[in-house]
């Protein structure tokens, strides 16, 4: 393999890709006849909570000589804006099911208690500066709104506030500054509420009649708004939700992490997190079992808005019997650099190929969170950290291609103790037409280069002698990027081998291909 790009990492990439590519039990090509369907690009959205650092001290900092004259991080904007971030869910997360949207508008903010996170919640990012950072960073904004001690009166008041023009929340509005309704589209209703740790957990029962009197008057203040609502891939729990409801919401919220770390502060290593690495495509098949028994295919859609390999740390969540504590220092083991290796990268490119392999179903999906804790951003006084993860973002956001093609991949298993998984994960990507495709591949193995077959024939594409893509990876299934450290992950240009028709791709490796017919 050439390379295009300079750097140590390159170079040795190049040693392992050499090697000629012998015949391979792992192929991708396409089903014959195959229809592009073009993929929503709302699945590379993100996720803002007011949780430790995410807002105060990540992307709203007034004091750091990064911030612009609305007390923005422009660094952390800037870094958003090359992801080409298209939507960003806020204010939470466990911390809207007890927030009040009145207590975060308005000249006078008063310091409320966050129940769901116990620290004082300032209020000097509410809605009004939300919006105004969704616009700077080019994003469509996504309000979850307070199911827990909220009622579908206060929500369907802040759809006034946002989006009314006529009303005394509209007027509100006006009074504050902003005379022009913020037009914003996405609304759910709630967030886990099925959940035992949720402020206003309910029982399926209840949660059907909560969603349907809250999307009545959502619906009723503002017609053309997509509501979401929160859901489980548990039939108990959205069966019946959807049967009472799927006639007013667009959407059902999932939510999935797969390394629990709110509890313990020891994530899982590499091969542990690969073994994981299907949860969204599990997730996204039962939940199009439980919409297709509704009676709701092509009706209801999936919005996966809130996901990551890792859990953020914050033991004592819902520990709410007497003597319950939260361990607050705890929350800083969320910002260890070292967390967040190449597993991340893999693991994050597996779940866009679901989003994308399922492109008829996944409407949105949000990566949590956007900014600190195990988001891809990690910001400091001198600067910002781009994680691992980030570096999938730019590369699907930017490179591959609009439409979707159903890809027929056949791969070897990757073995760990009594888990297997396949070795190698894609999804193919094509413009309208299908002259170019943009193979988007992850080779999960952490040790060993895969040798890939390219199925040209199924591609209509003549065999070439030579691929060219990029690849991301680091020089071992645990490189991270620190602070003040030249970045050991990050992507670069290469050409790929063409041998027997098979390419290799390094180990612990997230590659895209491209190809032109
Ligand atoms: O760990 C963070 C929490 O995860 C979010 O606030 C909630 O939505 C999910 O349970």
């Amino acid at each position: 393999m050439k390379l295009n790009s300079v750097g140590v990492m390159a170079v040795a990439l190049g040693a392992f890709l050499q090697g000629a590519a012998a015949s391979a039990p792992n192929a991708i090509g396409i089903e014959p006849e195959a229809k592009p369907l073009a993929y929503n690009p709302m699945i590379f959205g993100q996720f803002l909570e007011h949780f430790d650092t995410q807002v105060y001290g990540g992307v709203y900092d007034p004091t750091s000589r990064f911030a612009d004259e609305d007390g923005f991080r422009k660094d952390v904007i800037e870094a958003l804006r090359a992801i080409r971030t298209p939507i960003v869910r806020w204010p939470g997360g466990c911390f809207v099911s007890a927030y009040h949207w009145q207590d975060g508008v308005g000249k006078k903010r008063e310091g409320t208690w966050n129940k769901a996170w116990r620290v004082e919640e300032p209020n000097t990012f509410g809605t009004d500066e939300y919006v105004k950072w969704c616009r700077k960073v080019g994003c469509e904004p996504y309000i979850c709104t307070n199911a827990g001690t909220g009622t579908p009166e206060e929500m369907s008041d802040w759809v006034e506030y946002c989006n009314g023009t006529a009303g005394r929340f509209a007027r509100m509005r006006a009074a504050n500054g902003n005379p022009e309704p913020f037009g914003i589209k996405y609304w759910s209703v709630g967030n886990e509420n099925w959940g035992a740790w949720e402020i206003g957990g309910k029982t399926s029962g209840e949660w059907g009649n909560f969603v349907l009197e809250s999307a009545k008057m959502m619906r009723a203040t503002d017609g053309k708004i997509t509501l979401l609502a929160a859901a489980t891939t548990q039939p108990g729990w959205t069966l019946p939700l959807l049967k009472r409801t799927g006639h007013l919401i667009n959407d059902v919220s999932i939510h999935c992490y797969s390394d629990g770390g709110w509890a313990h502060a020891a994530p899982n290593d590499y091969i542990r997190i690969m073994m994981r690495t299907d949860a969204a495509e599990r997730n996204i098949a039962a939940v199009r079992n439980i919409i297709s028994s509704a009676g709701l295919a092509g009706r209801v859609q999936v919005a996966y808005d809130e996901w990551n390999a890792r859990g953020w740390h914050h033991p004592g969540l819902g520990a709410f019997h007497q003597g319950n504590a939260m361990d607050f220092p705890a929350r800083r083991k969320s910002d260890r650099a070292s967390v967040y290796t190449m597993a991340d990268a893999v693991y994050a490119a597996c779940q866009l190929n679901a989003f994308i392999r399922n492109a008829d179903l996944v409407h949105m999906a949000c990566f949590a969170p956007c900014v600190n804790t195990t988001g891809p951003i990690f910001v400091h006084k001198d600067g910002i950290v781009l994680r691992t993860t980030y570096y999938v973002f730019k590369l699907y956001a930017n490179d591959l291609l609009p439409y979707r093609v159903p890809a027929v991949v056949t791969s070897e298993p990757l073995k760990y103790e009594k888990s297997s998984t396949a070795m190698i994960d894609a999804a193919v990507t094509a413009d309208e037409t299908r002259s170019r495709y943009v193979i988007a591949v992850a080779n999960k193995d952490p040790a060993q280069a895969r040798a890939v077959k390219i199925d040209f024939a199924s591609l209509g594409a003549k065999p070439a002698a030579t691929l060219s893509g990029t690849v991301l990876t680091g020089p071992a299934p645990e490189s991270y990027n620190d602070i003040n450290a030249k970045p050991s992950v990050v992507p670069a240009e290469a050409t790929f081998n063409v041998k027997d028709g098979a390419i290799d791709l390094p180990p612990h490796s997230v590659c895209l291909i491209r190809i032109t017919r």
